[in-house]
């Protein structure tokens, strides 16, 4: 790993280019090939290389926190939270239809108990069999709102939350305007296909202006990392 920018060094501390100051902060965290597709025969493996698992593992590591849509659950066929660096930080997962299945390695593979973060009217009956394997937080009516949800976390001391897709919990939480930070890895690779971006589901167009902190790069991938203010 090497950083281009905003000094060039061959000795990146990825810790320290990662670290956050702030008593509360999101940072979301995304691959997307150059072409801008976010997966891959629809996973995003294809689009990640050791360092990017290296950068994966070490921003779990400083978070309090997991936040994923259940999208990406479903499709990843997502694990629990397993210890990295000394943390165990939960796993979040957001859901309206509350459609996750408790034999599925989320819940079954897990060193510590999974956060279900769903809405009012979410089906009862769902939420009835999840109750015993997690801990259910009720943010919003219809659907979750991500602000509330992330009141909730930090009243449970999760301040800092590391989100990890998939793209239409990314659309939501840029709705809401409640991200701090944006890590893209940018792999080498022309995807093409029908896979869609790392955002989705915005009717609106944001342009929210972001800030480059860095450039690190690794075997052709390049590791952005970017601040809303
Ligand atoms: N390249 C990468 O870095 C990366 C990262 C993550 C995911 N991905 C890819 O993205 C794909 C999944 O995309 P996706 O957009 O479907 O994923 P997603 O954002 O993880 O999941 C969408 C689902 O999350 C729930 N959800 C999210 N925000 C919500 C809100 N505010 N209120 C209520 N429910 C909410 C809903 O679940 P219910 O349907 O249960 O109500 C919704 O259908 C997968 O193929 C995965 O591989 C790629």
């Amino acid at each position: 790993m090497r950083r281009l920018l905003p000094d060039t060094s061959t000795e990146v501390d990825l810790r320290a280019a990662y670290a956050v100051d702030a008593d509360r902060h999101v940072r979301v965290n995304f691959a997307s090939s150059a072409d801008g597709a976010v997966t891959v025969d629809g996973r995003s493996r294809g689009l990640s290389s050791e360092a990017d698992r290296e950068l994966f593992h070490l921003l779990r590591a400083m978070t309090d926190v997991v936040l994923v849509g259940a999208g990406t659950v479903r499709g990843e066929n997502y694990g629990g939270a397993r210890e990295t660096g000394g943390k165990t930080p939960p796993i979040a997962v957001v859901s309206r239809s509350l459609d996750l299945d408790p034999a599925s390695r989320l819940f079954t593979d897990t060193q510590v108990p999974p956060i279900v973060v769903t809405c009012a009217d979410a089906p009862a009956e769902r939420r009835k069999a999840l109750d015993s394997l997690a801990d259910v937080i009720v943010a919003g009516t219809d659907s979750v709102d991500v602000e509330m949800a992330i009141d909730q976390l930090a009243d449970r001391g999760l301040k800092h939350v590391l989100c990890e897709g998939g793209p239409h919990l990314f659309g939501w939480l840029a709705a809401a305007k409640v991200l701090d930070e944006l890590d893209l890895s940018l792999a080498p690779l022309i995807a093409g296909g029908r896979a869609g971006r790392i955002i989705a589901g915005l009717e609106s167009q944001l342009a929210d202006p972001l800030q480059l902190v860095h450039v690190l790069e690794d075997e052709g991938h390049l590791f952005l990392r970017y601040s809303t203010t």
